[in-house]
């Protein structure tokens, strides 16, 4: 359990704070570059760290994200003519460009008067497939992002977001604790098509007290979970997390290794991103159309990447299904099995009550290491964060099969590298 105020020190993201300051340090994932797709497109609302932002592109195809409200009367630019590279309020005409520079204010034509006003503004870049931001101070702007999936050929990957009307924490606290597989997941291993016919689960539904054993990792820590296998071996699943808000679920087979990051909206909603991609090869359009229906760990959502399956219709919940055993919790779909037991905590789930047991240790240690990297960023901003490097970043999941006397830190050791053309390790 947490005390209350470390509580709200791990879930409280909005400016100032310091795991807002400590989230403010990375690059993030802001928006799929489908949201933005050419010059002049429709402009994007988005929030991020409880700021409430406008994301742009402009007539020569730049990125902007500024801030959504315009600085004459508050009107949201959302409503704006995105024209000419620049936004213009449809209140009173007022125009900013990319960077939030305000261009023109057409009552005041000549009194250099628009010079004076600025829009908060931040920088964005566009890579595999994800457009990034960086909400941090500008003299400590990392590296660009070098997580495997964005520097694939794109028909490598696949990308999704959405809604969850939960706290960042407690959706990253899901993709840590691999625990929950043989109960949640169970009945999907065999029948998702992204995960079926994969030795692994086999495994995975033979050996229901996994052994738990977390390493710290330079990016963060590597959770292994060990199960039993034939003869003198164990199999292995080992899911990386990289600070913040990076985790990846151990693949099966030859299918592709799975990801997410758990980026706050607000101290009461995150957005999932959930990627799919093979270090080797293209993904198959089955595997495209399987995901985008659903598979895997998509989510089939609206236009606003909103999921069809939401708390105000129970999930869509089959009890039927439940109970003959074709869906564990009568929730559809790997990701939505998640979601929906997380939002069911309430938007900031109450640590101050919970009671935690071995196989949570994964969880235990995440939220130490991110108290004590946001203390020490409040102590000294050039404290030197996890997870910046963009060697931390080039990690992956592994399932391996090792003899039961190797620890997987060292067994595993050249299976976590992720390098170009590498083969994945995967049973
Ligand atoms: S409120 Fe935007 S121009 Fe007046
Ligand atoms: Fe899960």
């Amino acid at each position: 359990m947490l005390k209350k105020e470390l509580n709200d020190l791990v879930t409280q993201t909005g400016p100032g704070t310091p795991m807002g300051n400590l989230f403010r340090r990375y690059w993030l994932p802001a928006l799929l570059s489908e949201q933005l797709p050419g010059p002049d497109c429709e402009p994007v609302r988005l929030e991020l760290l409880s700021e409430k932002m406008l994301a742009f592109r402009d007539t020569e195809g730049k990125l902007g994200l500024i801030d959504e409200f315009c600085a004459h009367r508050g009107v949201s630019l959302w409503f704006g003519r995105n024209e000419d590279n620049g936004i213009r309020c449809p209140y009173h005409g007022w125009k900013y460009d990319v960077n939030g520079n305000c261009t023109e204010v057409p009552s005041e034509p000549t009194s250099g008067y628009c010079e004076r006003i600025k829009l908060k503004s931040y920088p964005m870049v566009e890579r595999g497939g994800v457009i990034w931001v960086y909400m941090g101070p500008a003299d400590k702007q990392p590296p660009l992002p070098e997580w495997e999936f964005a520097t694939l050929p794109r028909e490598h990957s696949y990308m999704s977001k959405r809604l969850q009307a939960s706290n960042w924490l407690q959706a990253l606290e899901g993709g840590i604790d691999s625990s929950h597989v043989s109960f949640l997941h169970s009945a999907s291993l065999s029948r998702d098509p992204l995960f079926k016919g994969a030795k692994g689960n086999q495994y995975n539904l033979n050996d229901l007290s996994p052994v738990f054993e977390v390493v710290e990792a330079d990016g963060g820590l590597l959770v292994g979970a060990r199960r039993n296998a034939e003869d003198d071996q164990y199999y292995w699943r080992i899911t990386p997390w990289i600070m913040p808000c990076f985790t990846m679920v151990p693949p099966r087979g030859d299918h592709p290794v799975h990801g997410h990051f758990w980026v706050p909206i607000n101290d009461h909603a995150c957005w999932t991103w959930s990627f799919d991609y093979h270090p080797t090869r293209a993904l198959t359009k089955e595997e495209v159309d399987a995901m985008k229906g659903g598979a895997s760990i998509h989510v089939k959502v609206d236009k606003n990447y909103v999921p069809l399956q939401r708390m105000d219709n129970d999930y869509l919940m089959d009890r039927k299904a439940q109970k003959e055993g074709l869906l564990y919790s009568g929730i559809e779909g790997i990701g939505m099995q998640d979601a929906s037991l997380q939002e069911s905590m309430g938007s900031i789930q109450d640590r101050t009550k919970e009671n935690l047991v071995s196989t949570d240790n994964g969880i235990i240690m995440a939220r130490q290491r991110l108290i004590k990297a946001a203390r020490a960023l409040a102590e000294n901003p050039d404290f030197e964060l996890p997870g910046l490097n963009p060697e931390h970043q080039k990690v992956r999941s592994v399932a391996v099969l090792l003899k039961r006397d190797v620890h997987y830190k060292e067994g595993a050791k050249e299976h976590f590298k992720s390098a170009p053309g590498k083969p994945h390790s995967s049973v």
